[in-house]
């Protein structure tokens, strides 16, 4: 059954009431599965992310207020936030017209690049008019090259989007090809980058953009969407629609919120979730973490403006918005993937990794024999907090270890910062009767080299804004 209550997320107010998916109308319900499936969520998960979405856009990101109509703003006050959009040849350009209002409707000024495909799709005319002034068109414009030039025109911004990121511009970018404008203006530019791809779905499938896109995943670069639903083509259908242009506003809210947080310019990394053993190809060793608190801490930290890589055992949550998400199985991989990620200013190891896998797991499905149970002598794993925080080279300068523990936890926690050579630990007692295991709250004593801190039972998204806000303080103080 397709059931889903607001007051069971945490939305709970004296009037609020439940929602069940079963009463929306088939079209939305379709949507939804649809975006579900694509996202590998439950609908119930994808609700619960839309929701999360909506609220935090809200604190982050706000639409007009009553008294602040919708409407095309007036330019941009002088501290207003400036986006370069850069508009790609695809059919979804259109949508890119209602996007540039939807932007300035929040205050955003909007520069608009327009590529010559694009404007085989839409005129700089509309461009233009819904802009409040003229997009650039030509790398070699003498008159914009002597106004602003193409180099100024990639710095003097906030954020980069481009809408719709078609195949071959990602193409270019992956490359670092210069040869128009929008091209040069991406490999120029020194701001964050937003992609919101739309092609068709055999293109967005093919091996060239797959690996292009890794690419510039690997480079940082943002990306909102594609979506999945039908295609311009008649009887076209799957991945590859433009994100919606509020979705893309969000994607671009939370970016732009990040250039002023408390941790802007902090890289981060943040371990989260069980690590699962292979025994055979179906059967692995595992435990009951749920990743809610590790993606908490990530969530927060990219909320405050850090550059977050959250390195994930496999989870039921969804990846927190805005943060680089490298999803990994067994202990050894997030090790790899830990090192991978280094170097990082704060490395938090909330993780719950498997102590121990089989020394030998079988490449075939291990049968029933009939002659006894199977060998499954177990070897340690690597344990990955200490190894980081031994290093010479590299070790961030704040290294933080969590300890879930059921009996002598503080003790415990203090064994463990000395043994593992880290600077903070968060214990928390794990026994079943706490329910912190996979449950929504957690009661932290936060173990440093100068005491102990014990900390009142809260959510994990408290203790995760708490958390960061100690590290922001922590690392101001460093300065
Ligand atoms: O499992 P244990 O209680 O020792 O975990 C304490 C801390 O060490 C946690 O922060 C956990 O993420 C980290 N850890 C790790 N690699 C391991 C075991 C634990 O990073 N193999």
């Amino acid at each position: 059954m397709l059931f889903y209550s607001l007051k069971s997320q945490g939305f709970a107010g004296p009037a609020m009431a439940s929602l069940t998916v079963r009463q929306l109308d088939e079209k939305l319900k379709k949507q939804l599965r649809l975006r579900a499936a694509r996202n590998g969520r439950s609908v119930e998960d994808e609700v619960r992310t839309i929701l999360r979405g909506a609220a935090s856009d809200t604190d982050a990101f706000p639409a007009p207020t009553e008294s602040e109509p919708p409407g095309i703003a007036p330019a941009a006050k002088t501290d207003a936030k400036q986006v370069l959009l850069v508009i790609g040849g695809g059919i979804a350009a259109y949508k890119s017209l209602d996007l540039i209002r939807r932007l300035r409707e929040r205050g955003v000024a909007v520069r608009v690049v327009m590529t010559d495909a694009a404007q085989k799709f839409i005129t700089p005319l509309s461009v233009g008019a819904l802009a409040g002034e003229h997009p650039f068109l030509d790398l070699f414009d003498a008159k914009s090259e002597f106004d602003v030039g193409h180099i100024r025109l990639a710095r003097d911004t906030d954020l980069v989007v481009v809408a719709p990121a078609t195949a071959d511009l990602m193409a270019k970018l992956a490359n670092g090809h210069a040869d128009d404008l929008a091209s040069a203006v991406l490999l120029a530019t020194d701001q964050k980058i937003l992609l919101a791809p739309a092609m068709n779905p055999q293109m967005w499938a093919n091996k060239a953009t797959r690996r292009n896109l890794a690419q510039l995943v690997a480079d940082g670069v943002a990306i909102v969407g594609p979506n999945s639903g039908e295609m311009a083509e008649s009887g076209e259908a799957g991945l590859g629609r433009m994100a919606e242009p509020l979705e893309i506003v969000a994607a671009a809210g939370a970016l732009l919120v990040h250039a002023s947080g408390a941790l802007a310019g902090v890289r981060m990394l943040v371990t989260s979730g069980p690590t699962h053993e292979p025994i055979d190809p179906v059967r692995y060793i595992a435990n009951r973490s749920s990743g809610k608190q590790g993606h908490a801490i990530a969530e927060a930290a990219a909320r405050a403006g850090a550059a977050v890589t959250l390195i994930s055992g496999p989870v039921n949550v969804p990846d927190p918005p805005g943060v680089t998400v490298v999803k990994v199985e067994s202990a050894r991989d997030m090790l790899a993937a830990v090192e991978t990620a280094l170097p990082a200013d704060v490395a938090i190891f909330a993780a719950a990794v498997a102590d121990w896998r089989t020394a030998a797991s079988s490449r075939e499905k291990i049968k029933k024999t009939g002659k006894g149970t199977p060998d499954l002598a177990l070897v340690e794993n690597p344990d990955i907090l200490a190894t980081v925080a031994h290093r010479k080279a590299k070790r961030p300068k704040l290294v933080i270890g969590f300890a879930a523990e059921t009996e002598h936890v503080v003790e415990h926690a203090r064994q463990k910062l000395a043994r593992k050579a880290c600077d903070w630990i968060l214990a928390n007692d794990v026994s079943p009767e706490t329910g912190i295991m996979g449950g929504d709250s957690n009661t932290i004593h936060l173990v440093t080299r100068n005491g102990v801190e014990h900390w009142p039972p809260q959510s994990k998204s408290q203790v995760a804004a708490a958390l960061i806000q100690r590290i922001a303080a922590t690392l101001g103080g460093q300065k």
